[in-house]
């Protein structure tokens, strides 16, 4: 009898290893399961992996539906962003008034106004939004996109991918997925075993999204591993640096799965956060040109040390035209040398418009932020030594530059490791454009980049 019991017991182990298995490799096809499991050192690592994942699934389970869809399906977007007034006008409703009738709900109110003996109706917008359904936030408004006065709401919108490689910016990319989820479709995450150096590293990321870390946003997620380190990466780190721009853009997109040409894909490095208002533009307006940059509050070590000016980066087009003029490979978006690529005429020509570079923001809207070496003094010590080889001097080499006490004083006075201080322009906390919301609204979190820790300290 007891015999017969320990049997099923076994049996049901064995069972629940292979379903697990089988979840495991559905979930995350990128790892070779097999072959890590008949590495020499076959680790009880990936079971916990395993388990632990199966587990997890189970408990989002119960109650609500087991794993919507899968996250590289795009899906469309049911969001009624728009509403229409009981006069016909079509007007955004974040950008709309709220009406003093309705008691708070946000529904846009709108005025009639004559002209020419037509009576026309219109949006009334709030505060920073413009244009005739109240769709255009300021940082288009006040943007050089030349087609301002011909955009029109999408009926369907578009879906928006974020592509970034991360490697140990967790902070900031719990303010990432809280800024965009709204905006953003899928968010492409990829992470290497190996350092941009060359030198292994754990795989940090996936151990937080399998430990529920991002649950919040999981089903928008679709992991991408990269297993290797590209040839020459070492002894000139731009290779391994723009290798993994094209990796994550190619392994990325090949499997997204019904997708359409107009849909957005925007790439950022993991310190680049556009704001969400200039993503929701671009998901839900036709007539914008690209590719399209985005002008970026700069400030290093935290908010506090804000920089003069703004960092343009090209940051994203249509699947489209990623497919047909940069050859699928995000790191040549970056390059802004789309006129004279080979496909661009034809792509031009293909689209019937004449297409010219625009940045969403300028240097005094910005569209996001770019917040450089934003780590407590360890974050910083951490991207010295796992920094590429290629970005000379490589302050990692220095062991009086990786001494945390020393860091401290950089953070403390916005030096920078070659002794140079720069100027910087006061700030406020409170000014528009601070910081993204999520950190304001979780200041105690989010304190160490918010205020300088080491101010008044000597
Ligand atoms: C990264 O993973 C791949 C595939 O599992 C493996 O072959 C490679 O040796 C790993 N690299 C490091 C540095 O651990
Ligand atoms: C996941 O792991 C991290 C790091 O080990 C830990 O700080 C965090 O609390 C864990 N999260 C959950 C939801 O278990
Ligand atoms: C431009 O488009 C037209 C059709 O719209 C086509 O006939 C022509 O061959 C195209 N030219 C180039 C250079 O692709």
């Amino acid at each position: 009898m007891k015999m017969r019991r320990h049997r099923v017991f076994l049996l049901c182990t064995v069972g629940l290893c292979v379903i697990s298995f089988l979840h495991y490799y559905k979930a995350l096809h990128y790892v070779s399961l097999l072959r890590e499991l008949s590495a020499p050192y076959p680790n009880i690592k990936s079971f916990i992996m395993v388990t632990g994942f199966f587990w997890q699934e189970k408990g989002a389970g119960s109650g609500a539906p087991l794993s919507p869809a899968s996250p590289e399906e795009l899906q469309d977007d049911e969001t009624p962003y728009f509403t229409r007034t009981r006069a016909g006008a079509l007007c955004f409703r974040q950008g709309g008034r709220p009406a003093a009738a309705t008691g708070g709900y946000r529904k846009p109110l709108q005025v009639q106004v004559t002209r020419g003996g037509r009576r026309l109706v219109k949006c009334v917008c709030r505060p920073g939004w413009h244009g005739p359904y109240c769709g255009v936030p300021t940082m288009v408004y006040h943007s050089n996109l030349p087609t301002k006065e011909r955009l029109t709401p999408r009926e369907t919108p578009r879906r928006v991918i974020n592509a970034i490689n991360v490697n140990h910016e967790f902070d900031l990319l719990h303010v990432r997925f809280h800024e965009l989820a709204q905006a953003v479709d899928l968010f492409l995450v990829c992470e290497s075993n190996f350092t941009a150096y060359g030198e292994k590293r754990p795989l940090s990321f996936l151990r937080l999204l399998l430990n529920g870390t991002y649950d919040y946003v999981r089903h928008k997620i679709l992991y991408v591993f990269l297993d290797h380190f590209p040839e020459g990466g070492r002894q000139d780190g731009w290779i391994a640096d723009d290798y993994l721009r094209t990796f994550l853009t190619r392994n990325g997109m090949s499997r997204v799965e019904g997708g359409r040409p107009d849909d957005v894909f925007v790439i950022n490095d993991a310190d680049e956060i556009p704001a969400r208002e200039g993503l929701l533009f671009l998901k839900l307006f036709d007539g914008w040109t690209e590719p399209f940059a985005i002008h970026m509050r700069k400030s290093l070590y935290g908010f506090f040390w804000k920089q003069l000016g703004s960092l343009e980066v090209v940051s994203g087009c249509t699947t489209g035209m990623l497919r047909a003029v940069y050859d699928g490979d995000g790191i040549k978006l970056r390059r802004r040398e789309y006129y004279t690529m080979p496909a661009f005429r034809k792509y031009e020509n293909d689209t019937g418009h004449i297409l010219v570079q625009w940045s969403l923001g300028s240097p005094f809207h910005f569209a996001g932020w770019h917040c450089s070496w934003c780590f407590s003094p360890e974050g910083i010590l951490f991207k010295l030594v796992s920094a590429q080889n290629g970005d000379f001097p490589r302050w990692g080499d220095y062991e009086d530059k990786r001494d945390l006490g020393y860091i401290r004083q950089l953070i403390r006075t916005g030096g920078w490791f070659d002794g140079s201080l720069q100027e910087y322009p006061p700030v406020d906390p409170k000014e528009h454009m601070y910081a993204p919301k999520y950190m304001l609204d979780h200041y105690q979190r989010y304190r160490y980049l918010l205020e300088n820790p080491y101010a008044g300290r000597r």
